[in-house]
């Protein structure tokens, strides 16, 4: 009776066997890949990003940004044995690991699906990890149950961290997660975190459970070096899948990667079973990760490195102090409103190759200038290095300077700005191609004669600059160091003044009893020898010994071996005296001039320079005389002579009293010739 039933039952299973998916379920209950070589279309359904790579490796997703990949066992398992019934107990195994392009940040992760269909269309990728969208999200009808290996936090889907593990139902909102970690047996079951990235490439275990009768699903994961699953899962919770799963559904794998940090996610083994343990994989046959980096490598580096780190920064740091001792500068509260003004003396070093003495550009009263060229704006400039030990005064001093550097005229040398250093203050004026003009009167450097028309032009343009100081400008400023290396020329052979308000440097935090008279021999005008007071009848004084010097071409005071000392604005006058003032003019003109000019200039030189300040005209004055927009007033070395010799009475001065050098040289050479009435 049985055997006569026999080719019925047989025929009957053959009947479902061609129905592939209950062939599939009630055929095989079980299955295990311990590594997928081999296992292409015929044994995985693949879609997306997903690939069998010739390693083994079931590649999810490589690491373009914003993709997903799928693979799914090709058949249904038949979850339920009844319709309608409940869900069996079953049992899943993987091995999965991560490699991303940083050692901290992977996006977005992976998961193990139950799913009544083998594709997600709109899915989304990202932090729905090709499974879901944002409006299919937690939906009934998705009937889906998956384990979650999250590498991205996302807030809005209350992800506790960024590495966690989770039991997703319908949604990727997890029904319960828990950071990446697992029970270690070995030492006494306590929680030990795992990190997912890690430059090892390191690989992992993940087990699920599911009890049909208690309805719990565990989610257990460990480190592949652990061979034997925990004891007590890292995840656990009471869910009925019945009423989840559909009666038949596919098992798989889905990944996603965001717009950042895309991750390759990969599976390396996988088995499942209904109703049993998940078989076990033979972890000895699976892949190795494709590590970008060599261990053995890696080990030199973690003891090399920290040390060529540590050498690495110590000679830094032995460069940097360097460096600080090199460019130290002096910078103070105050100096904060004047900051554009203020130059960086890495700066001023760099622009003048540290100093070098090829670029002195001359060495004057106060210090030696430098040229130098501006690295960022490639600009030429002289550089003054002018030594001061005082602190004293120093705020008054550079406001002062800084607004001179307002200062802006034609016939000025620009200043640009300043840089302070401990006993050493550094002040950067515009470059001046053609040098100072004292070079040019006394033939140094191989510089060329200047004619007379040039000398006129450069007497008129320093009286211009002069006018300005005095006169046009919001404050009188007092040059106070007239002469002719203090007359610049530019590129155009425009003169320029140099060096002006400089000489307050060393009114500042010099002891009055002290004082030292600011300005040059032969062009310090008697009562400020007297009184040590300058004032712009100081500076007319000088520049009328410089209105004789650029004619005369002679300094203005002279050592000669049998007259000893003399001033040049003597010898002018002696000249005049005896009518022999052409003989006065610089022989290297060759007698070719305008005689007219000259004499003018002459006249004015004496007049500018008379002892007596109110006798002296003023800058604006000196401008018409010059210009020929007013006649000289008349004089001549007598009216000269006889103020001279009021004054000194007024004064109660004796003529012959010498108290400074210049009343001694000037007005004591001067008076007894004129007095003798020669
Ligand atoms: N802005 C400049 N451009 C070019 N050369 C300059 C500049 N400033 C000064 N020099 C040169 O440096 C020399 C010394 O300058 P300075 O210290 O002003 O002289 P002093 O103290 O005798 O007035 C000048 O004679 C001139 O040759
Ligand atoms: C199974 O459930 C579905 C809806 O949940 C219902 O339409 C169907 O009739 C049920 N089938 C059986 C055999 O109970
Ligand atoms: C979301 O997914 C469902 C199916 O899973 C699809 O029908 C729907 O178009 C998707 N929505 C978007 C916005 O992509
Ligand atoms: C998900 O859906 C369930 C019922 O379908 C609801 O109770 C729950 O609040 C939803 N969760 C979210 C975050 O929308
Ligand atoms: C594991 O990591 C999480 C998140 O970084 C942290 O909150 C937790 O304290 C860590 N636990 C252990 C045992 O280190
Ligand atoms: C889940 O883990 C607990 C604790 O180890 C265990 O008692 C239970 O049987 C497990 N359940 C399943 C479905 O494996
Ligand atoms: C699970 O749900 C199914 C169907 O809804 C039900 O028949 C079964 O009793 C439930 N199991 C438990 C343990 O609640």
């Amino acid at each position: 009776m049985e055997n006569r039933h026999l080719p019925f039952v047989a025929a009957f299973i053959l009947y479902f066997c061609l129905l592939e998916p209950f062939c599939a379920s009630a055929g095989k209950d079980d299955f295990v890949y311990s590594g997928f070589a081999g296992a292409g279309e015929a044994n995985l359904n693949l879609d997306g990003a997903a690939t069998v790579t010739p390693e083994g490796f079931l590649q999810l997703t490589d690491n373009t940004a914003n993709i997903q990949g799928h693979a799914f066992y090709p058949t249904p398992f038949q979850f339920k044995k009844q319709l309608n019934g409940t869900v069996q107990s079953f049992s899943v195994a993987f091995m999965f690991g991560i490699i991303s392009p940083y050692n901290d940040a992977s996006t977005d992760g992976m998961a193990f699906v139950v799913a009544p269909n083998k594709g997600f269309p709109g899915a989304a990728s990202a932090q729905f990890l090709g499974l879901l969208n944002s409006s299919s999200d937690n939906s009934t009808s998705n009937r889906m149950f998956a384990v979650e290996i999250d590498t991205a936090q996302n807030v809005e889907l209350n992800d506790a961290d960024g590495y966690h593990i989770g039991i997703d139902i319908n949604s990727l909102r997890s029904e319960k997660s828990h950071h990446v970690g697992f029970y270690d047996d070995e030492h006494g079951g306590v929680l030990k975190n795992l990190t997912l990235m890690s430059s090892n490439c390191k690989r992992f275990q993940v087990w699920v459970d599911y009890n049909g009768e208690s309805t719990q699903i565990n989610v257990t994961l460990a480190p592949i070096k652990v061979q034997v699953k925990p004891k007590r899962p890292l995840i656990s919770v009471t869910f009925n899948l019945s009423t989840v799963l559909t009666d038949q559904a596919y098992i798989g794998f889905s990944a996603a990667t965001g717009p950042l940090a895309a991750s390759r996610y990969y599976v390396l083994g996988w088995s499942f079973a209904m109703n049993a343990p998940a078989p076990p994989i033979e972890i000895a046959r699976l892949p190795r990760l494709p590590c970008p980096r060599d261990n053995s490598l890696q080990k030199i580096l973690k003891i090399t490195l920290p040390i060529v780190a540590a050498a690495l920064i110590f000679v830094v740091v032995m460069l940097l102090v360097r460096r600080q001792m090199r460019y130290a500068e002096l910078r103070e509260d105050w100096e904060v409103e004047f900051g554009p003004h203020r130059f960086s003396y890495k700066d001023l070093f760099n622009a003048t190759e540290g100093f070098k003495s090829k670029h002195i550009l001359g060495v004057g009263g106060f210090g030696k200038v430098y040229k130098g060229v501006l690295q960022t704006s490639k600009m030429e400039v002289a550089v003054k290095k002018v030594s001061h030990n005082s602190n004293q005064g120093m705020k008054e001093f550079i406001s002062e300077v800084v607004s001179i550097g307002h200062l802006r005229h034609r016939n000025l040398v620009q200043l640009l700005g300043y840089c302070r250093r401990k006993g050493e203050l550094l002040l950067v004026y515009d470059y001046m191609p053609n040098g100072s003009l004292d070079k040019y009167l006394y033939g140094e450097e191989n510089k060329p004669v200047l004619y007379w028309a040039q000398r006129m032009r450069i007497i008129k343009d320093v009286a211009s600059g002069l006018f300005y100081l005095h006169e046009k400008w919001e404050k009188v400023v007092i040059h106070r160091d007239i002469k002719a290396s203090n007359v610049l020329l530019d590129s155009e052979m425009n003169a320029r003044l140099g060096d002006f308000g400089l000489a307050r440097l060393y009114d500042h935090g010099t002891n009055p009893q002290t004082t030292h008279l600011v300005g040059t021999m032969g062009f310090i005008a008697p009562e400020l020898a007297q009184t040590g007071k300058a004032s712009p009848l100081t500076d007319v004084f000088a520049f009328g010994t410089f209105l004789l010097e650029v004619t005369c071409g002679r300094w203005p005071i002279s050592n000669s071996a049998h007259h000893g000392r003399k001033m040049l604005v003597d010898w002018v006058l002696q000249h005049w005296h005896r009518g022999s003032l052409p003989q006065t003019v610089d022989p290297k003109l060759h007698g070719i001039y305008n005689v007219d000019e000259a004499f003018l200039v002459l006249k004015l030189g004496l007049m500018c320079s008379h002892p007596i300040a109110n006798e002296r005209p003023f800058m604006r004055q000196v401008m018409q005389y010059l210009d020929g927009d007013a006649p000289l007033p008349e004089f001549t070395p007598a009216t000269l002579s006889s103020s001279l010799l009021a004054m000194m009475q007024n004064e109660g001065l004796d003529p012959y009293v010498a108290q400074y050098p210049w009343s001694a040289n000037s007005v004591g050479t001067m008076t007894p010739d004129i007095l003798s009435g020669r």
